[in-house]
């Protein structure tokens, strides 16, 4: 296959999984996985990520401190978070999303317990057998933070080279302390989560697919 071919491959087929099998991901290709995202670029090639890899019955002890903790109203954000930062062009993205979301799920939004249930199914890592938490430096320096992300979207595309499906969760940022806590972890700010594992193919919000913006939209040539 022509290189172009198998990036586009890569790059498009990856979707937003959010129903997962039980079935784990075999060792080797963890291993591979998170070997091949290291190679993700960074300012001066600091690598300022820090990830924690929680499987098993670790993952069912996070899930559970998860739930617990979202119940008694404890959350706990690293990174500040309102409304506030998206422009009206982001505002209208955000609702095209949440109605493909919400109408493959069945949910109205107004259905209070449904959308409830599926709160608790997000912090279960939607059925997922992994869940990788990605940790930005103690500082929270933006620039910083970015080499996160980059590495985030690196480790997304190394997991479907690998046929390994994936969501990216920053509903996970918004419990730092309990993540940290459960896990052991002393240091850094918690950006975001990514579970992962392979997709339930008979779930109905697995076909949840979100279109882009045209490339003149966001992207100028200048010559
Ligand atoms: C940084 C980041 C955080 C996200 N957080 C969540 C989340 O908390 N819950 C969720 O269901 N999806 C989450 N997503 C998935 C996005 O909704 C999804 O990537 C977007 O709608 C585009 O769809 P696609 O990934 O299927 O192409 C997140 C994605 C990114 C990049």
């Amino acid at each position: 296959m022509a290189l172009t071919e198998a990036a586009e491959r890569i790059i498009r087929g990856r979707r937003a999984t959010r129903a997962f099998l039980a079935e784990a991901v075999p060792e080797e290709t963890l291993r591979a996985v998170f070997e091949l995202a290291g190679a993700a670029p960074s300012n001066s090639n600091v690598q300022p990520w820090r990830v924690e890899v929680v499987s098993g019955a670790a993952k069912d002890r996070l899930a559970d401190a998860l739930v617990d903790d979202d119940g008694r109203g404890r959350r706990t954000v690293d990174f500040p978070y309102s409304e506030a930062i998206y422009g009206p062009e982001h505002h209208q993205r955000r609702a095209a999303f949440g109605q493909a979301l919400y109408g493959a799920l069945g949910i109205d939004r107004d259905a209070r317990e449904m959308l409830a249930a599926y709160n608790t199914a997000s912090l279960r890592f939607y059925g997922a057998p992994h869940v990788a938490l990605l940790f930005a430096p103690d500082s929270g320096d933006p620039r910083l933070t970015a080499d996160v992300g980059m590495y985030a979207q690196t480790l997304l595309l190394a997991m479907q080279a690998h046929g390994v499906d994936s969501c990216p969760q920053a509903l996970l940022s918004f419990y730092a302390d309990t993540v940290r806590e459960t896990l052991g972890v002393s240091g850094g700010k918690l950006l975001l989560g990514v579970a992962f594992g392979y997709a339930d193919p008979a779930a109905r919000v697995n076909t949840v697919a979100v279109g882009r913006e045209p490339l003149e939209e966001t992207t100028r040539f200048h010559r």
